[in-house]
Protein backbone atom coordinates (compact mmCIF):
# COMPACT_ATOMS: atom_id res chain seq x y z
CA UNK A 1 0.00 0.00 0.00
CA UNK A 2 1.52 3.09 -0.85
CA UNK A 3 0.52 5.96 0.96
CA UNK A 4 -0.91 9.30 0.01
CA UNK A 5 1.83 11.42 1.34
CA UNK A 6 4.43 8.99 -1.09
CA UNK A 7 1.80 8.92 -3.64
CA UNK A 8 2.04 12.81 -3.35
CA UNK A 9 6.12 13.17 -3.07
CA UNK A 10 6.28 10.55 -6.23
CA UNK A 11 3.75 12.56 -8.32
CA UNK A 12 6.10 15.87 -7.29
CA UNK A 13 9.43 15.02 -8.52
CA UNK A 14 8.09 13.22 -11.66
CA UNK A 15 6.89 16.55 -12.91
CA UNK A 16 9.26 19.28 -11.14
CA UNK A 17 12.32 17.50 -12.04
CA UNK A 18 11.92 18.40 -15.82
CA UNK A 19 12.78 22.13 -15.34
CA UNK A 20 16.10 21.00 -14.20
CA UNK A 21 18.20 21.52 -16.86
CA UNK A 22 21.15 18.54 -17.33
CA UNK A 23 24.01 21.07 -17.50
CA UNK A 24 22.89 22.60 -14.51
CA UNK A 25 23.69 19.38 -12.48
CA UNK A 26 27.21 17.87 -11.77
CA UNK A 27 28.11 15.47 -14.81
CA UNK A 28 29.25 12.52 -12.98
CA UNK A 29 28.10 13.35 -9.24
CA UNK A 30 24.76 12.80 -7.66
CA UNK A 31 22.56 15.65 -6.98
CA UNK A 32 18.74 15.25 -5.69
CA UNK A 33 16.52 14.71 -8.17
CA UNK A 34 14.36 18.00 -7.32
CA UNK A 35 14.58 20.20 -3.82
CA UNK A 36 16.70 19.21 -1.15
CA UNK A 37 19.04 16.72 -0.11
CA UNK A 38 21.78 16.05 2.36
CA UNK A 39 22.95 12.36 3.99
CA UNK A 40 23.64 9.86 2.32
CA UNK A 41 21.39 6.65 3.26
CA UNK A 42 21.13 3.08 2.21
CA UNK A 43 24.16 2.70 0.19
CA UNK A 44 24.48 -1.24 -0.93
CA UNK A 45 24.50 -3.66 -3.29
CA UNK A 46 21.20 -4.79 -4.37
CA UNK A 47 20.59 -7.04 -7.37
CA UNK A 48 22.74 -6.66 -9.17
CA UNK A 49 23.17 -2.98 -8.62
CA UNK A 50 24.27 -0.10 -6.13
CA UNK A 51 21.61 1.87 -4.78
CA UNK A 52 21.85 4.72 -2.67
CA UNK A 53 19.66 6.85 -0.91
CA UNK A 54 19.39 10.17 0.58
CA UNK A 55 17.99 12.49 2.94
CA UNK A 56 15.35 14.44 0.44
CA UNK A 57 12.95 17.61 0.74
CA UNK A 58 11.36 17.45 -2.73
CA UNK A 59 9.38 20.47 -2.43
CA UNK A 60 11.99 23.05 -2.10
CA UNK A 61 15.68 23.87 -2.44
CA UNK A 62 15.87 24.09 1.89
CA UNK A 63 15.78 20.93 4.76
CA UNK A 64 12.48 20.57 5.74
CA UNK A 65 10.24 16.71 6.83
CA UNK A 66 12.51 14.25 5.28
CA UNK A 67 11.80 11.95 3.00
CA UNK A 68 14.27 9.53 1.57
CA UNK A 69 15.02 10.05 -2.32
CA UNK A 70 16.56 7.00 -4.20
CA UNK A 71 18.90 6.13 -6.57
CA UNK A 72 20.67 3.42 -9.15
CA UNK A 73 23.83 2.93 -10.66
CA UNK A 74 25.59 0.08 -11.95
CA UNK A 75 29.21 2.17 -12.01
CA UNK A 76 28.75 4.68 -9.29
CA UNK A 77 28.77 7.48 -11.38
CA UNK A 78 25.94 7.18 -13.75
CA UNK A 79 22.66 7.18 -11.22
CA UNK A 80 18.96 6.38 -12.19
CA UNK A 81 16.51 8.50 -10.45
CA UNK A 82 14.12 5.72 -8.87
CA UNK A 83 10.83 7.01 -7.43
CA UNK A 84 11.16 8.37 -3.36
CA UNK A 85 11.30 5.04 -1.39
CA UNK A 86 10.18 6.54 2.42
CA UNK A 87 7.74 9.33 3.39
CA UNK A 88 6.97 10.85 6.77
CA UNK A 89 3.04 8.69 6.50
CA UNK A 90 3.15 6.90 9.44
CA UNK A 91 2.78 8.45 13.45
CA UNK A 92 6.12 7.44 14.38
CA UNK A 93 7.74 8.99 11.60
CA UNK A 94 5.28 12.23 11.00
CA UNK A 95 8.14 14.67 11.27
CA UNK A 96 10.69 13.06 9.17
CA UNK A 97 12.28 9.80 8.08
CA UNK A 98 15.83 10.77 9.06
CA UNK A 99 19.06 8.71 8.54
CA UNK A 100 19.60 4.69 8.08
CA UNK A 101 21.12 2.26 6.27
CA UNK A 102 20.29 -0.88 4.14
CA UNK A 103 20.88 -4.56 4.41
CA UNK A 104 19.32 -7.90 2.01
CA UNK A 105 17.86 -10.39 3.93
CA UNK A 106 18.71 -13.98 3.16
CA UNK A 107 14.68 -14.23 1.33
CA UNK A 108 16.59 -11.55 -1.20
CA UNK A 109 14.08 -8.18 0.25
CA UNK A 110 15.83 -5.35 0.91
CA UNK A 111 15.51 -3.62 3.77
CA UNK A 112 16.09 -0.52 5.42
CA UNK A 113 16.22 0.65 8.84
CA UNK A 114 15.66 4.24 9.51
CA UNK A 115 15.31 6.98 12.43
CA UNK A 116 11.46 7.83 12.48
CA UNK A 117 11.19 11.55 14.38
CA UNK A 118 7.60 12.22 15.97
CA UNK A 119 7.27 15.58 17.64
CA UNK A 120 5.58 15.65 20.93
CA UNK A 121 4.22 18.69 22.93
CA UNK A 122 4.66 19.07 26.55
CA UNK A 123 1.95 20.22 29.21
CA UNK A 124 4.04 23.45 29.07
CA UNK A 125 3.63 23.88 25.53
CA UNK A 126 7.07 23.31 24.66
CA UNK A 127 7.93 20.88 21.92
CA UNK A 128 10.22 17.97 21.57
CA UNK A 129 11.17 15.42 18.89
CA UNK A 130 11.58 11.68 19.55
CA UNK A 131 13.72 9.48 17.77
CA UNK A 132 13.45 5.73 17.17
CA UNK A 133 14.84 2.95 14.71
CA UNK A 134 12.13 1.98 12.17
CA UNK A 135 12.25 -0.95 9.31
CA UNK A 136 10.83 -1.11 6.12
CA UNK A 137 10.92 -3.77 3.48
CA UNK A 138 10.85 -3.96 -0.32
CA UNK A 139 12.08 -4.72 -3.86
CA UNK A 140 14.33 -2.07 -4.68
CA UNK A 141 11.48 0.54 -5.67
CA UNK A 142 8.38 -0.02 -2.83
CA UNK A 143 9.12 -0.13 0.46
CA UNK A 144 6.53 -1.34 2.93
CA UNK A 145 6.98 0.20 6.65
CA UNK A 146 7.68 -3.23 8.97
CA UNK A 147 4.23 -2.86 11.33
CA UNK A 148 5.78 -3.48 14.58
CA UNK A 149 7.75 0.11 14.23
CA UNK A 150 9.61 1.05 15.70
CA UNK A 151 12.12 -1.61 16.19
CA UNK A 152 14.30 0.36 18.61
CA UNK A 153 12.79 3.25 20.94
CA UNK A 154 13.50 4.76 23.90
CA UNK A 155 12.94 1.59 26.17
CA UNK A 156 15.66 0.66 24.50
CA UNK A 157 18.43 2.87 25.69
CA UNK A 158 21.14 2.28 28.10
CA UNK A 159 21.07 4.82 31.42
CA UNK A 160 21.43 8.40 30.82
CA UNK A 161 21.10 7.88 27.00
CA UNK A 162 19.18 10.99 25.38
CA UNK A 163 15.74 9.67 23.68
CA UNK A 164 16.14 13.01 21.64
CA UNK A 165 19.27 12.19 19.83
CA UNK A 166 18.90 8.34 18.91
CA UNK A 167 19.50 8.07 14.99
CA UNK A 168 20.88 7.18 11.86
CA UNK A 169 21.20 3.42 12.25
CA UNK A 170 23.67 2.01 10.02
CA UNK A 171 23.01 -2.02 9.91
CA UNK A 172 25.91 -4.71 9.29
CA UNK A 173 25.94 -8.23 8.74
CA UNK A 174 27.91 -10.75 11.16
CA UNK A 175 30.12 -13.73 10.24
CA UNK A 176 27.48 -15.69 11.73
CA UNK A 177 24.87 -14.47 10.23
CA UNK A 178 23.33 -12.32 12.94
CA UNK A 179 22.98 -8.30 12.34
CA UNK A 180 24.60 -5.77 14.48
CA UNK A 181 23.38 -1.98 14.27
CA UNK A 182 25.17 1.23 15.49
CA UNK A 183 23.18 4.54 15.98
CA UNK A 184 24.00 7.78 17.21
CA UNK A 185 23.25 8.92 20.10
CA UNK A 186 24.67 11.66 23.30
CA UNK A 187 24.58 11.35 27.04
CA UNK A 188 21.92 13.76 28.73
CA UNK A 189 25.12 16.33 28.37
CA UNK A 190 24.96 15.83 24.69
CA UNK A 191 28.25 13.91 24.66
CA UNK A 192 28.19 11.74 22.00
CA UNK A 193 28.51 8.06 21.97
CA UNK A 194 28.27 5.16 19.04
CA UNK A 195 25.12 2.75 20.47
CA UNK A 196 25.98 -1.26 19.42
CA UNK A 197 22.66 -3.82 18.88
CA UNK A 198 22.34 -6.73 18.09
CA UNK A 199 19.69 -8.85 16.39
CA UNK A 200 18.97 -12.31 15.32
CA UNK A 201 16.88 -11.48 11.99
CA UNK A 202 17.17 -7.77 11.71
CA UNK A 203 13.78 -7.35 13.17
CA UNK A 204 13.93 -7.34 16.41
CA UNK A 205 16.39 -6.18 18.36
CA UNK A 206 18.44 -5.81 21.95
CA UNK A 207 20.62 -3.40 23.34
CA UNK A 208 24.73 -4.75 23.57
CA UNK A 209 26.83 -2.07 24.90
CA UNK A 210 28.02 1.64 24.15
CA UNK A 211 30.25 0.61 21.57
CA UNK A 212 32.58 4.33 21.28
CA UNK A 213 32.26 7.02 23.64
CA UNK A 214 33.46 10.50 22.99
CA UNK A 215 34.40 11.67 26.37
CA UNK A 216 34.13 14.98 25.78
CA UNK A 217 37.05 15.13 23.01
CA UNK A 218 35.29 15.36 19.62
CA UNK A 219 32.67 18.01 19.60
CA UNK A 220 29.03 16.83 20.95
CA UNK A 221 26.63 14.53 19.48
CA UNK A 222 27.86 12.35 16.91
CA UNK A 223 25.37 11.62 14.13
CA UNK A 224 25.37 9.39 11.16
CA UNK A 225 28.08 6.21 12.68
CA UNK A 226 29.10 3.47 10.53
CA UNK A 227 31.51 0.73 11.27
CA UNK A 228 33.46 -1.62 9.18
CA UNK A 229 36.62 -3.81 8.98
CA UNK A 230 39.01 -2.16 6.82
CA UNK A 231 43.03 -3.93 5.67
CA UNK A 232 42.79 -5.96 9.33
CA UNK A 233 41.56 -3.08 11.73
CA UNK A 234 38.34 -1.87 12.85
CA UNK A 235 36.87 1.50 11.83
CA UNK A 236 34.15 3.93 13.21
CA UNK A 237 32.86 6.40 11.28
CA UNK A 238 31.08 9.02 12.79
CA UNK A 239 30.20 13.02 12.25
CA UNK A 240 30.67 15.31 15.59
CA UNK A 241 28.25 18.58 16.17
CA UNK A 242 29.61 21.21 17.43
CA UNK A 243 33.39 20.51 17.41
CA UNK A 244 36.05 22.57 18.33
CA UNK A 245 39.42 23.07 16.54
CA UNK A 246 42.28 20.74 17.14
CA UNK A 247 45.76 22.35 15.30
CA UNK A 248 44.60 21.55 11.58
CA UNK A 249 42.86 18.31 12.68
CA UNK A 250 39.68 19.34 13.09
CA UNK A 251 38.26 22.57 12.67
CA UNK A 252 34.86 24.34 14.67
CA UNK A 253 31.24 23.26 14.02
CA UNK A 254 30.28 20.15 12.03
CA UNK A 255 33.35 17.81 11.33
CA UNK A 256 33.46 14.01 10.29
CA UNK A 257 36.03 12.03 12.43
CA UNK A 258 37.47 8.50 11.72
CA UNK A 259 38.23 6.04 14.61
CA UNK A 260 40.66 3.02 13.64
CA UNK A 261 41.20 0.24 16.24
CA UNK A 262 40.30 -3.42 16.78
CA UNK A 263 37.81 -5.39 18.67
CA UNK A 264 38.88 -7.11 22.30
CA UNK A 265 38.00 -10.68 21.85
CA UNK A 266 37.62 -11.10 25.50
CA UNK A 267 35.34 -8.25 25.79
CA UNK A 268 34.14 -7.42 22.67
CA UNK A 269 34.96 -3.47 23.00
CA UNK A 270 36.19 -1.45 20.61
CA UNK A 271 39.67 -0.20 21.68
CA UNK A 272 40.92 2.92 19.73
CA UNK A 273 44.03 3.20 18.64
CA UNK A 274 44.36 6.64 15.72
CA UNK A 275 41.87 9.31 15.13
CA UNK A 276 41.77 11.75 12.41
CA UNK A 277 39.32 13.72 9.94
CA UNK A 278 37.97 12.26 7.32
CA UNK A 279 37.75 14.98 4.65
CA UNK A 280 40.08 18.34 5.45
CA UNK A 281 37.98 20.39 2.95
CA UNK A 282 34.91 22.56 3.87
CA UNK A 283 31.73 20.47 2.10
CA UNK A 284 31.91 17.43 3.45
CA UNK A 285 29.74 15.76 6.07
CA UNK A 286 27.60 12.51 7.08
CA UNK A 287 29.97 9.74 4.96
CA UNK A 288 28.46 6.23 4.78
CA UNK A 289 30.16 3.19 3.49
CA UNK A 290 29.35 0.01 1.88
CA UNK A 291 31.04 -3.10 0.46
CA UNK A 292 31.38 -3.88 -3.27
CA UNK A 293 30.77 -7.19 -4.47
CA UNK A 294 34.50 -7.41 -5.52
CA UNK A 295 35.92 -6.45 -1.60
CA UNK A 296 36.37 -2.38 -1.84
CA UNK A 297 35.19 -0.62 1.13
CA UNK A 298 33.59 2.18 -0.37
CA UNK A 299 32.38 5.65 1.06
CA UNK A 300 30.39 8.70 -0.12
CA UNK A 301 29.48 11.59 1.91
CA UNK A 302 27.44 14.20 1.53
CA UNK A 303 29.50 17.16 -0.32
CA UNK A 304 28.18 20.15 1.64
CA UNK A 305 28.07 21.10 5.11
CA UNK A 306 25.51 21.99 8.15
CA UNK A 307 28.24 25.06 8.94
CA UNK A 308 29.79 25.77 5.24
CA UNK A 309 26.46 25.67 2.91
CA UNK A 310 26.04 28.88 0.83
CA UNK A 311 23.12 29.51 2.71
CA UNK A 312 20.88 31.18 -0.04
CA UNK A 313 20.17 28.60 -1.86
CA UNK A 314 16.30 29.47 -2.73
CA UNK A 315 16.94 30.51 -6.42
CA UNK A 316 17.52 27.19 -6.87
CA UNK A 317 15.89 24.08 -7.92
CA UNK A 318 18.12 21.30 -6.80
CA UNK A 319 20.48 22.10 -3.52
CA UNK A 320 22.41 19.31 -2.39
CA UNK A 321 25.23 16.80 -3.98
CA UNK A 322 27.14 13.51 -2.85
CA UNK A 323 30.99 13.05 -3.58
CA UNK A 324 32.96 10.88 -5.69
CA UNK A 325 32.65 7.46 -4.05
CA UNK A 326 35.76 6.99 -2.07
CA UNK A 327 38.18 3.60 -2.02
CA UNK A 328 38.98 2.91 1.47
CA UNK A 329 42.01 1.61 2.40
CA UNK A 330 44.66 1.99 5.95
CA UNK A 331 48.22 2.57 4.92
CA UNK A 332 50.16 3.12 8.44
CA UNK A 333 47.64 3.40 10.41
CA UNK A 334 45.73 6.17 8.39
CA UNK A 335 42.71 6.20 6.66
CA UNK A 336 43.87 6.57 2.59
CA UNK A 337 40.94 7.72 0.25
CA UNK A 338 40.94 7.26 -3.32
CA UNK A 339 38.12 7.70 -5.97
CA UNK A 340 36.33 5.20 -7.13
CA UNK A 341 38.49 3.48 -10.21
CA UNK A 342 35.13 3.42 -12.20
CA UNK A 343 35.94 7.15 -13.07
CA UNK A 344 39.14 6.40 -15.33
CA UNK A 345 36.52 5.17 -17.47
CA UNK A 346 35.33 8.42 -17.69
CA UNK A 347 38.91 9.65 -18.85
CA UNK A 348 38.96 11.46 -22.74
CA UNK A 349 41.64 13.89 -24.14
CA UNK A 350 44.75 12.80 -22.43
CA UNK A 351 46.85 16.10 -22.43
CA UNK A 352 50.24 16.23 -20.67
CA UNK A 353 53.33 17.80 -19.50
CA UNK A 354 56.42 16.81 -17.94
CA UNK A 355 59.27 18.37 -16.21
CA UNK A 356 58.20 21.68 -16.62
CA UNK A 357 60.27 23.84 -14.70
CA UNK A 358 58.28 27.78 -13.99
CA UNK A 359 58.77 30.46 -11.43
CA UNK A 360 55.66 32.23 -11.71
CA UNK A 361 52.60 31.89 -13.38
CA UNK A 362 51.60 29.55 -16.54
CA UNK A 363 48.84 27.94 -18.32
CA UNK A 364 49.06 25.47 -20.63
CA UNK A 365 47.69 24.30 -24.04
CA UNK A 366 44.55 21.67 -23.51
CA UNK A 367 44.94 22.03 -19.85
CA UNK A 368 41.29 23.76 -18.53
CA UNK A 369 37.59 22.73 -18.15
CA UNK A 370 35.47 22.24 -15.35
CA UNK A 371 34.79 18.40 -15.38
CA UNK A 372 38.55 17.45 -14.99
CA UNK A 373 40.39 14.44 -13.50
CA UNK A 374 44.18 16.16 -13.29
CA UNK A 375 47.30 14.62 -11.78
CA UNK A 376 49.99 16.52 -11.07
CA UNK A 377 53.36 16.13 -8.98
CA UNK A 378 55.85 18.76 -7.74
CA UNK A 379 59.21 18.77 -6.95
CA UNK A 380 61.72 21.81 -6.51
CA UNK A 381 62.96 22.99 -9.83
CA UNK A 382 66.51 24.40 -8.07
CA UNK A 383 67.71 21.80 -5.74
CA UNK A 384 69.42 24.08 -3.57
CA UNK A 385 66.56 26.10 -2.41
CA UNK A 386 62.97 24.82 -2.34
CA UNK A 387 60.28 27.17 -3.49
CA UNK A 388 58.10 29.13 -1.35
CA UNK A 389 54.62 28.07 -2.97
CA UNK A 390 53.16 26.02 -5.31
CA UNK A 391 48.91 26.61 -6.36
CA UNK A 392 46.82 25.64 -9.18
CA UNK A 393 44.00 27.65 -9.55
CA UNK A 394 41.00 26.64 -11.72
CA UNK A 395 37.07 27.47 -12.20
CA UNK A 396 39.12 30.57 -13.28
CA UNK A 397 38.39 33.63 -15.67
CA UNK A 398 39.29 37.23 -15.48
CA UNK A 399 37.22 37.92 -12.17
CA UNK A 400 36.72 34.29 -10.68
CA UNK A 401 39.07 31.51 -9.09
CA UNK A 402 39.45 28.39 -6.74
CA UNK A 403 42.67 27.40 -5.81
CA UNK A 404 44.13 24.79 -3.82
CA UNK A 405 47.91 26.32 -3.15
CA UNK A 406 51.10 24.65 -1.05
CA UNK A 407 53.30 26.09 1.27
CA UNK A 408 56.30 23.47 1.94
CA UNK A 409 58.25 25.04 4.45
CA UNK A 410 54.94 24.85 6.35
CA UNK A 411 53.86 21.88 4.97
CA UNK A 412 50.27 23.23 4.78
CA UNK A 413 47.40 22.72 1.48
CA UNK A 414 45.13 25.10 1.51
CA UNK A 415 41.95 25.70 -0.40
CA UNK A 416 40.62 28.95 -0.97
CA UNK A 417 37.20 29.98 -3.03
CA UNK A 418 37.36 33.24 -1.50
CA UNK A 419 37.11 34.11 -5.11
CA UNK A 420 34.72 31.57 -6.67
CA UNK A 421 31.31 34.21 -6.77
CA UNK A 422 29.97 33.53 -3.35
CA UNK A 423 28.35 36.31 -1.52
CA UNK A 424 28.53 35.04 2.01
CA UNK A 425 30.37 34.95 4.42
CA UNK A 426 30.56 31.65 4.74
CA UNK A 427 33.90 29.60 5.70
CA UNK A 428 35.81 30.06 2.42
CA UNK A 429 39.38 28.47 3.29
CA UNK A 430 40.82 25.54 5.11
CA UNK A 431 43.87 24.69 5.98
CA UNK A 432 45.33 20.96 5.76
CA UNK A 433 48.99 19.86 7.61
CA UNK A 434 50.06 17.13 4.86
CA UNK A 435 52.67 14.77 4.78
CA UNK A 436 56.02 16.11 2.98
CA UNK A 437 59.59 15.58 2.29
CA UNK A 438 62.02 18.16 0.36
CA UNK A 439 59.16 19.88 -1.52
CA UNK A 440 57.46 17.26 -3.54
CA UNK A 441 53.96 16.85 -3.39
CA UNK A 442 51.11 14.51 -5.09
CA UNK A 443 47.65 16.23 -6.16
CA UNK A 444 45.10 14.58 -8.01
CA UNK A 445 42.29 17.15 -8.51
CA UNK A 446 38.71 15.97 -10.18
CA UNK A 447 36.28 18.63 -10.81
CA UNK A 448 32.85 17.95 -12.33
CA UNK A 449 31.25 21.88 -12.80
CA UNK A 450 30.48 22.50 -8.94
CA UNK A 451 33.23 21.04 -7.09
CA UNK A 452 36.81 20.11 -6.57
CA UNK A 453 38.48 17.34 -4.53
CA UNK A 454 41.58 17.29 -3.84
CA UNK A 455 43.27 13.96 -2.85
CA UNK A 456 46.89 14.78 -1.34
CA UNK A 457 49.96 12.31 -1.69
CA UNK A 458 47.86 9.18 -3.27
CA UNK A 459 44.79 9.91 -0.68
CA UNK A 460 46.77 10.22 2.87
CA UNK A 461 44.67 13.75 2.82
CA UNK A 462 41.38 15.04 1.22
CA UNK A 463 40.27 18.20 0.49
CA UNK A 464 36.36 18.76 -0.56
CA UNK A 465 35.21 22.19 -1.77
CA UNK A 466 31.82 23.18 -3.86
CA UNK A 467 32.03 26.31 -5.61
CA UNK A 468 28.84 27.63 -7.98
CA UNK A 469 31.09 29.71 -10.50
CA UNK A 470 29.31 30.38 -13.53
CA UNK A 471 30.44 27.24 -16.03
CA UNK A 472 32.09 30.09 -18.08
CA UNK A 473 34.83 30.56 -15.72
CA UNK A 474 36.92 27.25 -17.14
CA UNK A 475 40.60 28.31 -16.88
CA UNK A 476 43.15 26.75 -15.33
CA UNK A 477 46.75 27.96 -14.19
CA UNK A 478 49.44 27.14 -12.30
CA UNK A 479 51.67 29.64 -9.92
CA UNK A 480 55.20 29.05 -8.27
CA UNK A 481 56.88 31.45 -6.59
CA UNK A 482 60.13 29.83 -6.48
CA UNK A 483 61.26 26.98 -9.03
CA UNK A 484 58.79 24.73 -9.27
CA UNK A 485 59.07 21.31 -11.61
CA UNK A 486 56.31 19.76 -12.70
CA UNK A 487 54.17 16.81 -14.43
CA UNK A 488 50.73 16.81 -15.45
CA UNK A 489 48.77 14.42 -16.82
CA UNK A 490 45.55 15.98 -17.40
CA UNK A 491 41.60 14.43 -18.80
CA UNK A 492 38.54 15.76 -19.71
CA UNK A 493 35.34 13.41 -17.71
C1 LIG B 1 23.09 14.63 9.68
C2 LIG B 1 21.65 14.63 10.15
C3 LIG B 1 21.30 13.26 10.74
C4 LIG B 1 19.82 13.20 10.57
C5 LIG B 1 19.61 13.92 9.27
C6 LIG B 1 18.34 14.70 9.16
O1 LIG B 1 23.33 15.52 8.66
O2 LIG B 1 21.44 15.65 11.09
O3 LIG B 1 21.74 13.07 12.05
O4 LIG B 1 19.36 11.89 10.53
O5 LIG B 1 20.71 14.79 9.10
O6 LIG B 1 18.12 15.14 7.87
Amino acid sequence: MISQVLRDARKYEETAEKAVAVESRPGFHLSTRIGWMNDPNGFSFYNGEYHLFYQYNPYSSHWDTMHWGHVASSDLLHWRYLPTALAPDMDYDRDGCFSGSAITLPDGRHMLIYTGVEKEIRPDGSTYALQRQCIAVGDGIDYEKYPNNPVLSENNLPEGSSKYDFRDPKIFQKADGSYGCVVGNCDKDRDGRVLLFSSKDGFSWNFERIFAANNGRFGKMWECPDFFELDGKQVVIVSPQEMMPQGFEYHNGNGTLCLIGKIDETTGEFVEEHNQSIDYGIDFYAPQTTLAPDGRRIMIGWMQNWDTCPGNASDRLWFGQMTLPRELSIKDGRLIQKPIKEIENLRQNKVSYENLTFTDVIQLDGIKGRKVDMELSIQPGDEKQIYHKFAVRFAQDGNYQTSVSFRPYEGIVKIDRKFSGSRRAVIHQRRSLVRTKGGKLKLRIILDRFSAEIFVNDGEHVLTVTMYTDQTADGISFFADGAVTMDVVKYDL
